[in-house]
Protein backbone atom coordinates (compact mmCIF):
# COMPACT_ATOMS: atom_id res chain seq x y z
CA UNK A 1 0.00 0.00 0.00
CA UNK A 2 1.10 3.99 -1.10
CA UNK A 3 2.22 5.51 1.81
CA UNK A 4 0.77 8.91 2.98
CA UNK A 5 2.97 11.90 3.03
CA UNK A 6 1.35 15.08 4.15
CA UNK A 7 2.33 18.30 2.96
CA UNK A 8 1.80 21.57 4.88
CA UNK A 9 2.36 24.71 3.35
CA UNK A 10 2.60 28.26 4.43
CA UNK A 11 2.50 31.77 3.55
CA UNK A 12 6.42 31.80 2.37
CA UNK A 13 7.77 32.77 -0.66
CA UNK A 14 9.13 29.80 -0.15
CA UNK A 15 5.79 27.93 -0.98
CA UNK A 16 6.56 27.97 -5.22
CA UNK A 17 9.52 25.69 -4.28
CA UNK A 18 6.87 23.16 -3.03
CA UNK A 19 5.74 22.15 -6.02
CA UNK A 20 8.81 20.29 -7.34
CA UNK A 21 9.34 18.36 -4.07
CA UNK A 22 5.31 17.16 -4.63
CA UNK A 23 5.86 16.33 -8.52
CA UNK A 24 8.83 14.21 -7.22
CA UNK A 25 6.95 12.61 -3.91
CA UNK A 26 4.25 11.35 -6.58
CA UNK A 27 6.93 10.08 -8.82
CA UNK A 28 7.85 7.88 -5.71
CA UNK A 29 4.70 6.45 -6.12
CA UNK A 30 3.64 8.10 -2.59
CA UNK A 31 0.32 9.44 -1.88
CA UNK A 32 0.50 12.91 -1.34
CA UNK A 33 -2.22 15.19 0.43
CA UNK A 34 -1.37 19.01 1.11
CA UNK A 35 -2.95 21.08 2.93
CA UNK A 36 -2.17 24.91 2.17
CA UNK A 37 -2.53 28.20 4.64
CA UNK A 38 -5.26 30.52 3.40
CA UNK A 39 -2.26 32.74 2.90
CA UNK A 40 -0.16 30.60 1.55
CA UNK A 41 -2.57 30.34 -1.46
CA UNK A 42 -1.29 34.43 -1.90
CA UNK A 43 1.87 32.55 -3.07
CA UNK A 44 1.26 29.59 -5.13
CA UNK A 45 -2.10 27.98 -6.36
CA UNK A 46 -3.84 24.96 -4.36
CA UNK A 47 -4.94 24.14 -9.00
CA UNK A 48 -0.79 23.36 -9.40
CA UNK A 49 -1.18 21.07 -6.09
CA UNK A 50 -4.12 19.76 -6.94
CA UNK A 51 -3.02 18.98 -10.77
CA UNK A 52 0.12 17.71 -9.35
CA UNK A 53 -0.97 15.07 -6.44
CA UNK A 54 -4.66 14.61 -8.01
CA UNK A 55 -6.55 15.26 -5.04
CA UNK A 56 -8.15 18.42 -3.35
CA UNK A 57 -5.91 20.62 -1.66
CA UNK A 58 -7.48 21.62 1.41
CA UNK A 59 -7.07 24.85 2.98
CA UNK A 60 -10.31 25.74 4.88
CA UNK A 61 -11.49 23.66 7.82
CA UNK A 62 -15.15 24.69 7.48
CA UNK A 63 -15.96 23.53 3.72
CA UNK A 64 -18.22 21.19 3.05
CA UNK A 65 -18.12 17.88 1.19
CA UNK A 66 -20.05 15.24 -0.57
CA UNK A 67 -18.56 12.99 2.16
CA UNK A 68 -18.69 13.43 6.03
CA UNK A 69 -15.80 12.78 7.56
CA UNK A 70 -13.97 15.45 9.29
CA UNK A 71 -11.32 16.12 6.81
CA UNK A 72 -8.35 17.50 9.37
CA UNK A 73 -9.17 14.30 11.56
CA UNK A 74 -8.82 11.80 8.54
CA UNK A 75 -5.87 12.95 7.00
CA UNK A 76 -4.04 13.34 10.04
CA UNK A 77 -5.33 9.75 10.30
CA UNK A 78 -4.23 8.39 7.36
CA UNK A 79 -0.66 10.36 7.04
CA UNK A 80 2.44 8.44 7.69
CA UNK A 81 4.42 11.55 7.56
CA UNK A 82 3.87 15.44 7.59
CA UNK A 83 6.10 17.61 6.60
CA UNK A 84 5.19 21.32 6.71
CA UNK A 85 7.51 23.08 4.30
CA UNK A 86 7.94 26.25 4.02
CA UNK A 87 7.31 27.08 7.47
CA UNK A 88 6.12 30.52 8.14
CA UNK A 89 7.40 32.22 11.58
CA UNK A 90 3.82 32.62 12.50
CA UNK A 91 2.51 28.80 12.22
CA UNK A 92 5.69 27.69 13.92
CA UNK A 93 4.28 29.85 16.43
CA UNK A 94 1.16 28.46 16.63
CA UNK A 95 2.64 24.95 16.50
CA UNK A 96 4.55 25.43 19.46
CA UNK A 97 1.23 26.62 21.50
CA UNK A 98 -1.24 24.22 20.76
CA UNK A 99 -2.91 26.83 18.51
CA UNK A 100 -5.55 25.48 15.88
CA UNK A 101 -7.02 27.93 14.24
CA UNK A 102 -7.06 26.56 10.36
CA UNK A 103 -7.38 23.50 8.56
CA UNK A 104 -3.11 22.94 8.50
CA UNK A 105 -2.67 24.05 12.25
CA UNK A 106 -5.89 21.90 13.34
CA UNK A 107 -5.03 18.78 11.26
CA UNK A 108 -1.19 18.93 12.70
CA UNK A 109 -2.73 18.95 16.29
CA UNK A 110 -4.66 15.72 15.23
CA UNK A 111 -1.61 14.02 13.88
CA UNK A 112 0.13 10.99 15.74
CA UNK A 113 2.88 10.27 12.81
CA UNK A 114 6.27 11.81 12.69
CA UNK A 115 6.04 15.77 12.18
CA UNK A 116 9.20 17.41 10.15
CA UNK A 117 9.38 21.38 9.97
CA UNK A 118 11.23 23.39 7.79
CA UNK A 119 11.39 26.54 8.53
CA UNK A 120 11.69 29.52 5.75
CA UNK A 121 11.79 33.36 6.63
CA UNK A 122 13.95 36.12 6.42
CA UNK A 123 17.23 36.16 9.01
CA UNK A 124 15.89 38.39 11.50
CA UNK A 125 12.12 36.95 11.39
CA UNK A 126 14.65 33.66 12.21
CA UNK A 127 16.87 34.77 14.15
CA UNK A 128 14.29 36.50 16.76
CA UNK A 129 14.45 35.29 19.94
CA UNK A 130 10.31 34.69 19.86
CA UNK A 131 11.08 32.32 17.29
CA UNK A 132 14.39 30.66 18.48
CA UNK A 133 12.24 29.75 21.35
CA UNK A 134 9.25 28.25 19.71
CA UNK A 135 11.88 26.19 17.86
CA UNK A 136 13.34 24.96 20.80
CA UNK A 137 9.42 23.82 22.20
CA UNK A 138 8.73 22.32 18.55
CA UNK A 139 12.23 20.21 18.82
CA UNK A 140 11.43 19.02 23.07
CA UNK A 141 7.60 18.44 21.77
CA UNK A 142 10.03 15.30 19.25
CA UNK A 143 9.14 17.40 16.24
CA UNK A 144 12.00 17.11 13.59
CA UNK A 145 13.62 20.76 12.33
CA UNK A 146 14.95 20.43 8.85
CA UNK A 147 17.48 23.43 9.44
CA UNK A 148 17.37 26.17 7.00
CA UNK A 149 20.77 27.29 4.89
CA UNK A 150 22.49 30.14 4.72
CA UNK A 151 22.32 32.55 1.62
CA UNK A 152 20.92 35.38 -0.51
CA UNK A 153 17.13 35.43 0.69
CA UNK A 154 14.04 36.26 -1.31
CA UNK A 155 13.75 40.32 0.49
CA UNK A 156 17.60 40.79 -0.39
CA UNK A 157 18.93 40.49 2.79
CA UNK A 158 21.71 37.82 3.06
CA UNK A 159 21.69 35.50 5.82
CA UNK A 160 20.06 32.00 7.89
CA UNK A 161 16.18 31.44 7.14
CA UNK A 162 17.10 29.83 3.34
CA UNK A 163 14.43 26.89 3.13
CA UNK A 164 16.46 23.62 3.33
CA UNK A 165 17.20 22.05 -0.39
CA UNK A 166 14.53 19.98 -1.87
CA UNK A 167 17.27 17.11 -1.85
CA UNK A 168 17.32 17.46 2.12
CA UNK A 169 13.22 17.52 2.36
CA UNK A 170 12.80 14.15 0.47
CA UNK A 171 15.48 12.63 2.75
CA UNK A 172 14.29 13.30 5.40
CA UNK A 173 10.70 12.16 4.80
CA UNK A 174 12.28 8.54 3.64
CA UNK A 175 14.17 8.51 7.01
CA UNK A 176 10.65 9.31 8.70
CA UNK A 177 9.12 6.41 6.98
CA UNK A 178 12.08 4.06 6.53
CA UNK A 179 12.06 0.95 9.42
CA UNK A 180 14.79 1.76 11.63
CA UNK A 181 16.67 -1.52 12.19
CA UNK A 182 20.00 0.53 13.01
CA UNK A 183 18.87 2.55 15.40
CA UNK A 184 21.79 3.23 18.06
CA UNK A 185 24.28 1.58 15.52
CA UNK A 186 27.56 3.60 14.55
CA UNK A 187 28.09 3.14 11.00
CA UNK A 188 31.91 3.99 9.02
CA UNK A 189 31.91 4.38 5.42
CA UNK A 190 33.77 5.31 2.90
CA UNK A 191 33.79 6.40 -0.09
CA UNK A 192 34.58 7.97 -3.46
CA UNK A 193 38.49 7.93 -5.02
CA UNK A 194 41.68 9.74 -3.46
CA UNK A 195 43.70 11.90 -5.30
CA UNK A 196 47.33 11.48 -5.42
CA UNK A 197 49.70 14.71 -6.41
CA UNK A 198 52.13 14.63 -8.73
CA UNK A 199 52.71 18.53 -8.49
CA UNK A 200 50.70 21.50 -7.90
CA UNK A 201 48.64 20.38 -11.07
CA UNK A 202 48.85 16.60 -11.89
CA UNK A 203 47.54 14.27 -9.96
CA UNK A 204 46.85 10.34 -10.42
CA UNK A 205 43.13 9.04 -9.24
CA UNK A 206 40.29 6.67 -10.65
CA UNK A 207 37.20 6.90 -11.78
CA UNK A 208 35.34 6.04 -8.55
CA UNK A 209 31.63 8.74 -8.40
CA UNK A 210 31.50 7.84 -4.74
CA UNK A 211 27.89 6.90 -5.85
CA UNK A 212 27.71 3.67 -4.23
CA UNK A 213 29.39 4.88 -0.72
CA UNK A 214 26.71 7.98 -0.55
CA UNK A 215 23.69 5.58 -1.49
CA UNK A 216 24.90 3.80 1.60
CA UNK A 217 25.42 6.34 3.92
CA UNK A 218 22.15 7.99 3.27
CA UNK A 219 20.55 4.41 3.67
CA UNK A 220 21.84 3.75 6.43
CA UNK A 221 20.72 7.06 7.97
CA UNK A 222 17.37 5.89 7.19
CA UNK A 223 17.58 2.71 8.72
CA UNK A 224 18.20 4.71 11.82
CA UNK A 225 22.11 4.84 12.47
CA UNK A 226 24.73 7.18 12.84
CA UNK A 227 26.11 7.65 10.21
CA UNK A 228 30.36 8.95 9.66
CA UNK A 229 30.89 9.47 5.86
CA UNK A 230 34.85 9.76 4.80
CA UNK A 231 34.90 10.97 1.10
CA UNK A 232 37.52 11.60 -1.20
CA UNK A 233 36.72 14.34 -3.67
CA UNK A 234 33.53 13.75 -5.19
CA UNK A 235 30.44 15.87 -7.00
CA UNK A 236 27.80 14.65 -5.06
CA UNK A 237 25.59 16.38 -2.57
CA UNK A 238 25.53 15.35 1.17
CA UNK A 239 23.31 12.52 2.41
CA UNK A 240 20.66 14.99 4.71
CA UNK A 241 21.72 14.13 8.34
CA UNK A 242 25.17 12.36 7.85
CA UNK A 243 28.45 12.99 9.27
CA UNK A 244 31.11 14.24 6.35
CA UNK A 245 34.78 14.25 7.03
CA UNK A 246 36.38 15.35 3.34
CA UNK A 247 39.64 13.88 2.82
CA UNK A 248 41.83 13.96 -0.63
CA UNK A 249 44.27 11.43 -0.22
CA UNK A 250 45.02 8.08 0.58
CA UNK A 251 47.03 9.08 3.61
CA UNK A 252 44.38 11.56 4.79
CA UNK A 253 41.36 8.78 4.53
CA UNK A 254 43.46 6.75 6.68
CA UNK A 255 44.51 9.26 9.31
CA UNK A 256 40.19 9.96 9.28
CA UNK A 257 39.51 6.05 9.22
CA UNK A 258 42.33 5.30 12.07
CA UNK A 259 40.77 8.10 14.28
CA UNK A 260 36.70 7.20 13.53
CA UNK A 261 36.91 2.93 13.45
CA UNK A 262 37.23 1.98 17.50
CA UNK A 263 33.77 3.92 18.06
CA UNK A 264 32.37 2.02 15.12
CA UNK A 265 29.59 -1.25 15.14
CA UNK A 266 29.49 -1.29 11.25
CA UNK A 267 32.12 -0.57 9.08
CA UNK A 268 31.88 -0.35 4.96
CA UNK A 269 35.24 0.73 2.74
CA UNK A 270 33.42 1.29 -0.62
CA UNK A 271 36.24 3.97 -1.78
CA UNK A 272 38.24 3.09 -4.22
CA UNK A 273 41.57 4.18 -2.34
CA UNK A 274 44.68 4.42 -4.99
CA UNK A 275 47.45 1.63 -4.57
CA UNK A 276 50.19 3.81 -4.87
CA UNK A 277 50.96 7.41 -4.05
CA UNK A 278 53.98 9.15 -6.31
CA UNK A 279 57.03 9.07 -3.77
CA UNK A 280 58.32 12.62 -4.51
CA UNK A 281 55.70 15.10 -4.67
CA UNK A 282 57.40 17.94 -6.81
CA UNK A 283 56.41 21.54 -5.79
CA UNK A 284 56.75 23.18 -9.23
CA UNK A 285 55.14 22.37 -11.99
CA UNK A 286 57.22 19.43 -14.12
CA UNK A 287 58.20 21.04 -17.41
CA UNK A 288 57.73 18.73 -20.21
CA UNK A 289 60.95 17.22 -21.47
CA UNK A 290 62.23 13.85 -23.34
CA UNK A 291 59.76 11.83 -25.20
CA UNK A 292 59.10 9.82 -21.57
CA UNK A 293 57.88 10.68 -18.22
CA UNK A 294 58.91 8.06 -15.11
CA UNK A 295 56.84 8.59 -12.11
CA UNK A 296 58.29 6.58 -8.95
CA UNK A 297 55.39 5.80 -6.56
CA UNK A 298 55.27 4.04 -3.10
CA UNK A 299 52.53 2.21 -1.82
CA UNK A 300 49.85 3.53 -0.06
CA UNK A 301 48.70 1.89 3.62
CA UNK A 302 46.45 -1.12 3.29
CA UNK A 303 43.20 0.71 5.00
CA UNK A 304 41.22 -2.73 4.53
CA UNK A 305 43.71 -4.84 5.88
CA UNK A 306 44.03 -2.25 8.82
CA UNK A 307 40.51 -2.50 9.61
CA UNK A 308 40.78 -6.33 9.52
CA UNK A 309 43.69 -6.58 11.83
CA UNK A 310 42.28 -4.30 14.23
CA UNK A 311 38.70 -5.48 13.59
CA UNK A 312 36.70 -5.51 17.72
CA UNK A 313 34.40 -8.45 18.77
CA UNK A 314 31.16 -6.72 17.77
CA UNK A 315 32.31 -5.13 14.97
CA UNK A 316 31.32 -6.01 11.45
CA UNK A 317 33.79 -5.10 8.46
CA UNK A 318 32.38 -5.25 5.01
CA UNK A 319 34.83 -4.38 2.13
CA UNK A 320 34.23 -3.85 -1.84
CA UNK A 321 36.20 -5.59 -4.27
CA UNK A 322 36.45 -4.77 -8.01
CA UNK A 323 38.18 -7.07 -10.82
CA UNK A 324 38.52 -7.42 -14.12
CA UNK A 325 39.04 -11.32 -13.83
CA UNK A 326 38.97 -14.53 -11.51
CA UNK A 327 36.05 -12.36 -9.73
CA UNK A 328 35.11 -14.85 -7.23
CA UNK A 329 38.98 -15.96 -6.76
CA UNK A 330 40.47 -12.95 -5.93
CA UNK A 331 37.11 -11.48 -3.83
CA UNK A 332 37.25 -14.58 -1.85
CA UNK A 333 40.99 -14.67 -1.63
CA UNK A 334 40.85 -10.64 -0.35
CA UNK A 335 37.77 -11.53 2.15
CA UNK A 336 39.93 -14.17 4.00
CA UNK A 337 43.17 -11.98 4.01
CA UNK A 338 41.63 -8.83 4.97
CA UNK A 339 39.58 -10.47 7.56
CA UNK A 340 35.98 -9.03 6.59
CA UNK A 341 32.65 -10.52 7.44
CA UNK A 342 31.43 -10.02 4.06
CA UNK A 343 32.84 -8.48 0.47
CA UNK A 344 30.83 -7.16 -2.23
CA UNK A 345 32.67 -8.02 -5.45
CA UNK A 346 31.84 -6.65 -8.23
CA UNK A 347 33.50 -7.25 -12.29
CA UNK A 348 34.26 -3.68 -13.82
CA UNK A 349 33.42 -5.37 -17.46
CA UNK A 350 29.68 -6.64 -16.62
CA UNK A 351 26.84 -4.80 -17.79
CA UNK A 352 25.14 -2.40 -15.51
CA UNK A 353 28.53 -2.66 -13.10
CA UNK A 354 31.20 -0.36 -12.26
CA UNK A 355 32.22 3.15 -11.72
CA UNK A 356 30.29 6.32 -13.25
CA UNK A 357 26.56 3.91 -13.47
CA UNK A 358 23.54 4.29 -11.09
CA UNK A 359 23.11 0.87 -11.03
CA UNK A 360 25.52 -2.37 -10.22
CA UNK A 361 25.58 -5.82 -10.48
CA UNK A 362 27.50 -7.76 -7.50
CA UNK A 363 28.16 -10.99 -5.71
CA UNK A 364 28.02 -10.69 -1.64
CA UNK A 365 30.46 -13.03 -0.82
CA UNK A 366 30.50 -14.34 3.44
CA UNK A 367 32.76 -16.92 4.71
CA UNK A 368 31.14 -20.31 3.47
CA UNK A 369 28.95 -19.00 1.17
CA UNK A 370 28.33 -16.55 -1.56
CA UNK A 371 25.27 -15.01 -3.48
CA UNK A 372 25.08 -13.07 -7.07
CA UNK A 373 22.43 -10.38 -7.21
CA UNK A 374 20.60 -9.13 -10.11
CA UNK A 375 21.09 -6.28 -11.65
CA UNK A 376 20.08 -3.23 -8.96
CA UNK A 377 19.85 0.20 -8.64
CA UNK A 378 22.72 1.84 -5.96
CA UNK A 379 20.42 2.76 -3.69
CA UNK A 380 18.11 -1.04 -3.69
CA UNK A 381 21.62 -2.52 -3.57
CA UNK A 382 22.69 -0.54 -0.81
CA UNK A 383 19.40 -1.69 1.13
CA UNK A 384 20.63 -4.95 0.62
CA UNK A 385 23.77 -5.13 2.00
CA UNK A 386 22.89 -3.16 5.03
CA UNK A 387 20.36 -6.18 5.29
CA UNK A 388 23.27 -8.49 4.65
CA UNK A 389 25.27 -6.84 7.51
CA UNK A 390 21.80 -6.82 10.51
CA UNK A 391 21.58 -10.78 9.72
CA UNK A 392 25.25 -11.19 10.45
CA UNK A 393 25.17 -9.13 13.22
CA UNK A 394 22.06 -11.06 14.41
CA UNK A 395 24.62 -14.38 13.89
CA UNK A 396 26.89 -12.81 16.10
CA UNK A 397 24.55 -12.07 18.43
CA UNK A 398 25.13 -8.01 18.60
CA UNK A 399 21.20 -6.86 18.97
CA UNK A 400 19.67 -4.73 16.01
CA UNK A 401 16.13 -3.30 16.66
C1 LIG B 1 6.07 38.68 -0.12
C2 LIG B 1 5.99 38.05 1.25
C3 LIG B 1 6.86 37.05 1.59
C4 LIG B 1 6.80 36.46 2.85
N1 LIG B 1 7.68 35.46 3.15
C5 LIG B 1 7.64 34.92 4.38
C6 LIG B 1 8.53 33.88 4.72
O1 LIG B 1 9.35 33.43 3.92
N2 LIG B 1 8.43 33.35 5.95
C7 LIG B 1 7.53 33.78 6.88
O2 LIG B 1 7.53 33.26 8.01
N3 LIG B 1 6.68 34.76 6.57
C8 LIG B 1 6.69 35.34 5.36
N4 LIG B 1 5.81 36.34 5.04
C9 LIG B 1 4.84 36.77 6.05
C10 LIG B 1 3.73 35.76 6.20
O3 LIG B 1 3.11 35.53 4.96
C11 LIG B 1 2.74 36.22 7.25
O4 LIG B 1 3.35 36.18 8.52
C12 LIG B 1 1.48 35.40 7.26
O5 LIG B 1 0.65 35.83 8.30
C13 LIG B 1 1.76 33.91 7.44
O6 LIG B 1 0.56 33.20 7.37
P1 LIG B 1 0.46 31.64 7.58
O7 LIG B 1 1.44 31.30 8.62
O8 LIG B 1 -0.94 31.39 8.01
O9 LIG B 1 0.73 31.01 6.27
C14 LIG B 1 5.84 36.92 3.79
C15 LIG B 1 4.94 37.89 3.41
C16 LIG B 1 5.01 38.48 2.16
C17 LIG B 1 4.02 39.54 1.79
Amino acid sequence: MKKHILIGITGSIAAFKIAQLVSDLVKLDYHVDVIMTKNATQFIAPMTFETLTKHKVYVDTFEREETFDVKHISLAKQADVVLVAPASANVIAKMAHGLADDMLTSTLLACTCPILVAPAMNVHMYENPVTQRNITLLKELKIQIIEPTTGRLACGDQGNGKLAPLPDLLQAIEIALSDKPLLGKKVLISAGPTIESIDPVRFISNHSSGKMGYHLAQQAKAMGADVTLVSGPVSLEAPYGVHIIDVTSALDMFEAIKKQAPQQDIIIKAAAVGDYRPTIYTTEKIKKKGETLSIECTQNPDILAYLGEHKKDHQILCGFAMETENLLEHATQKLKDKHCDLLIANNLFEEGAGFLKDTNVVTIIKKDSYQKLPMLSKKELSRSILYEIIALMEEKNVSCH
